[in-house]
Parts: structure tokens; sequence; C-alpha cells
């Protein structure tokens, strides 16, 4: 595994709409591998390839009791709305409040190709939101009202 560097805004390839993985192959494992090693060295909930200047639809997300490898990943359902904090790997310094579904249901692949279905939640739900956002070339702040500085 090897330690991929994340890119800050306004680099334009994070607004850029990501293609659709199509080959599941060692270098989509070798993708993963290195977006998990990136965030575990970020100390970060979410990692989305572009972030690492991949323009393909991945994303991870590690959480305290969840870790989900995403690829290609469309949200088929969602239920209620929270608001909360948040913060991206890609958007040093900065913090804001975002609302968000409190439920989805989404179908993504896995690394070997095999399709899954998930409902996540809370935290979680918000986490996997924001992922999928990176992948249309989408920020959380576009979706928020006042940005803040964080100490
Ligand atoms: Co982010």
């Amino acid at each position: 595994m090897a330690k991929r560097k994340i890119i800050q805004l306004p680099d334009e390839l994070l607004r850029k709409k990501c293609r659709e993985v199509t080959e599941f192959d060692e270098r989509l494992a070798i993708l993963l591998d290195d977006m998990k090693e990136t965030l575990i060295a970020a100390d970060g909930v979410g990692l989305a390839a572009p972030q690492v200047a991949v323009l393909k639809r991945v994303c991870i997300v590690m959480t305290e009791d969840l870790f989900l490898e995403m690829v290609n990943p469309v949200i088929i359902s969602q239920k209620g709305k929270q608001k909360g904090k948040e913060g991206c790997l890609s958007v040093k310094n900065k913090s804001g409040e975002v609302v968000r579904a409190e439920e989805i249901t989404f179908e993504a692949f896995d690394r070997f190709g095999n399709k899954y279905v998930k409902t996540v939640n809370g935290f979680n739900a918000v986490a996997c939101q924001h992922e999928m956002d990176h992948l249309d070339g989408i920020l959380f702040i576009d979706r928020c009202n006042k940005l803040s500085d964080e100490e």
C-alpha cells in the first residue's frame, strides 16, 4: 500500500464528474488499499477517489462502527433529515452545518464486482452522502449556508 496526496480546493479535479468503474481489477484493488492508508494517515472518516486525483466512482467510509468500500454507488432511497457539522480533507480549516437525509439505502459494488445493498443512518449516513457527492464534483461547502474557520 502507498499513501497518496490529497488534493485541495481550488484544484479543478475536485469539481469533475467521475466515471463509472468498469474493470474490477488489480488497479482498483490498489486504489482502494491506497485510499484506506491515506484516510487513516489523515485521520478522516471518508475519502473519495477524486480527492487523490483519480476520476473514478470510488469512495470509502471509515467510522467507529463501519468500514465500507463503495464502487459506483447509487442512493436508491432516503428518509428523514438531519443537520450536522461537516468538514473535508480537501477543504482545509473550514467547517459548516449541512442538512442531509437521516437514513439512506444505496447499492454499490465491492472491489470484486459483487453488487450489494446497504442501509445506513445517522453519522454513517452523513459520511456516505458526503463521499458520494464528491463523485459528482459536489463539496459540502456547496450545501451549507455559512462556513466557519476551524481553529
Ligand atoms: Co470530503
